[in-house]
């Protein structure tokens, strides 16, 4: 969510910091600021409602700013309306501390009141201004940045991935963290800071990832992390092995189209990054063992939006190739149950960003009550693949479009590796069928670029479709899996209102909502129960609904007069997802762009939910 950056060298900071910014914008925000502190210690703050740009222009591009330290933010309001007052970079009173910061400061108010007691007052409505406001508090007594800092981490429940600047302090940056990122990168005799890797990514490969509840100072060309005791801590730098190239557009409209389009090369990365000659699966890489995997009797599978889709899609898989019972479970949902744990169980968290506070916590949780955690996850180095026992990374790269795809289809990928694995040790596929099953993998880029080269079929369908203002996906087992994911694409970013539904279940309430005209998209690609999803389409047309199916090549049981038929090419039916979803990211990419939307950063939604 939001963004933070840093910067001290022997450069203009403004100028760096907005071009940080920047690169960050992706995550979704609503106002922007950035605080250049002189080496006399005077502090300036600029912040501006809505886009970076507004910023920048004011700032001419940040050469009107001296100073040669900074931070800046992009905010994403939580606490306080979106406008140029709650914005960041937040003050004390004689803006001798300022800050900026990401996350939710959950005992804001109890805080703010003790505070107000001690005559603090507040200009804003954030729990940011309190924070620096409890900051400003500690820093009295002894003027030690290091010790105020732990002694804020130790007091606030929540949130935080805060950089300060200090007026006593004016060649240094402080910053501290916990349940939000942080990441420092040294290049000569410059010193960044920043809450994602590309907004730093041009200056340095080699980055420190700032771990929870621990604070590092930094100076012109030199960082030191401390942990809350104020102890030295020694780290070593990651080598990040992209390039900013991967985080550019690329001749693409949109980043959404061009992941699209990275599908195939995502789907085969990620494939043969486990998939042996032998057709045999090797995650000796994610740290598991045989025999670990030998042990595993249930899986909980657990993730928010798009990755607890992939959840949803993983139990068909794993139970029907290795029989191991599997849960799905929302990880905002599961975070606050208090869950029954059994021997063998395997919390499986999925997540793009690596981030996703609810995710972490559910993580957190599973291994408090000693479960074993196995993280599917795209982003190296992230919270998630950093705390849980075994990592499979994604071959996805960064992923910069709000609404997620070639992450998604590279999850999809992970969890039949995983299952062909489970399967393997448990002996519950032949192998005939392991290999046929590899094969069907091996095959699936190749399709999901047929898919692909369809496009202007889908892009005609939305066109046609471009005024409906209810959309129903209906599905059954692997299909409803996909139902809910291109229920959720469309949702996000077409803001075109649409609900997804197991077929069954349309007739226990939801069919009431179909009108004339509304338009119901069944995914028919399990022959085991297409007749089932064709009955239940049919249902929907005699009371006025207009009819799209996306079928298997070879099917021919479709429901009496589909107003749109579209066909995905064969694969093994435990993978039908992949294929099927790449239509309705296609149609919901094109509506987005027929209604004119912002694709890329769809209004009210971040990339990287750190908040709960
Ligand atoms: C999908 O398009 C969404 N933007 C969203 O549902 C996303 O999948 C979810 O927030 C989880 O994110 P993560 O994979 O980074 O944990
Ligand atoms: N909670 C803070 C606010 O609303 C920070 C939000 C963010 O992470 O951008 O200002």
């Amino acid at each position: 969510m939001c963004g933070i950056v840093g910067y001290i060298g022997t450069q203009k900071a403004a100028p760096i910091l907005l071009d940080g910014l920047k690169k960050l914008e992706y995550r979704g925000y609503d106002s922007a600021g950035v605080a250049v502190q002189t080496s006399d210690g005077v502090i300036d703050i600029r912040k501006e409602m809505g886009r970076l740009r507004i910023l920048a222009e004011k700032l001419d591009g940040g050469q009107v700013l001296e100073g040669r330290c900074g931070i800046g933010h992009t905010r994403w309001a939580t606490h306080g309306k979106p406008d140029s007052l709650n914005a960041h970079p937040h003050t004390n009173a004689e803006q001798s501390i300022v800050a900026v910061h990401n996350g939710i400061i959950e005992n804001y108010s109890e805080l703010k009141k003790n505070l107000a007691a001690r005559g603090y007052e507040f200009y804003s409505e954030t729990d940011t201004e309190v924070a620096i406001k409890l900051v400003d508090y500690y820093y009295r007594g002894h003027k030690d940045p290091i010790k105020a800092l732990s002694e804020f981490a130790l007091r606030v429940r929540g949130s935080f991935a805060l950089a300060v600047l200090f007026r006593d302090y004016p060649d240094e940056i402080y910053a501290v963290r916990k349940d939000s990122p942080m990441i420092v990168g040294i290049a000569g005799g410059e010193s960044y800071l920043a809450s994602d890797v590309p907004a730093i990514l041009s200056y340095t490969r080699s980055v420190y990832y700032v771990d929870n509840l621990q604070l590092c100072r930094l100076g012109k060309g030199t960082v030191e992390f401390f942990n809350l005791d104020g102890e030295r801590v020694e780290k070593s730098p990651v080598e990040i092995t992209w390039d900013m190239k991967a985080a550019e557009k690329g001749g693409y409209e949109h980043f959404m189209l061009k992941e699209m389009h990275e599908q195939p090369a995502v789907i085969r990365d990620t494939v043969n990054s486990a998939l042996q000659d032998d057709n045999s699966v090797d995650l000796s890489e994610t740290g598991i063992s045989e025999e670990e995997l030998k042990k595993v009797r249930r899986i909980i599978a657990v993730g928010c939006g798009s990755a607890y889709h992939v959840g949803v899609a993983a139990q068909y898989v794993i139970e029907e190739l290795a029989h191991v019972p599997v849960r799905v479970e929302l990880a905002s949902e599961y975070r606050y149950r208090t869950p029954l744990f059994q021997e063998g169980d395997l919390v499986i968290v999925i997540s793009q960003s690596g981030e996703t506070a609810d995710s972490l916590a559910a993580l957190r949780l599973a291994k408090n009550h000693g479960a074993k955690t196995f993280a599917v996850v795209n982003v190296v180095g992230s919270a998630i693949a950093r705390e849980a026992d075994f990592v499979f990374y994604t071959k996805a790269g960064p992923e910069i479009s709000v609404a997620t795809t070639k992450a998604y289809s590279a999850q999809l990928a992970a969890v039949y590796l995983i299952a062909l694995k489970l399967a393997a040790v448990r002996g519950t596929v032949s192998a005939e069928r392991n290999a046929e099953l590899a094969s069907a993998l091996r095959s699936l880029p190749q399709k999901v670029q047929m898919l692909l080269d369809e496009k202007e079929e889908i892009k005609r369908f939305a066109f046609e479709a471009m005024n409906k203002k209810d959309v129903f996906f209906i599905g059954r087992g692997i299909d409803y899996a996909v139902s809910i994911e291109g229920s959720l694409k469309l949702k996000e970013i077409s803001y075109v209102h649409s609900e997804a539904y197991a077929a069954g279940e349309l007739k226990h309430g939801t069919i009431s909502l179909i009108e004339d005209g509304t338009l119901v998209v069944g995914l028919l690609t399990q022959s085991g129960v297409i007749e089932k999803t064709v009955s239940n389409m049919e249902e929907t047309r005699t009371r006025g609904a207009v009819l799209a199916a996306f079928t298997a090549e070879n099917n021919r049981k479709l429901p009496a007069g589909s107003d749109w038929t579209f066909r995905i090419p064969e694969t093994d039916e435990l993978f039908a997802a992949s294929l099927a979803v790449v239509p309705l990211q296609l149609f919901a990419y094109y509506l987005s762009v027929l209604r004119g939307n912002d694709v890329d950063n769809p209004r009210h939604l971040a990339k990287s939910v750190t908040v709960e």
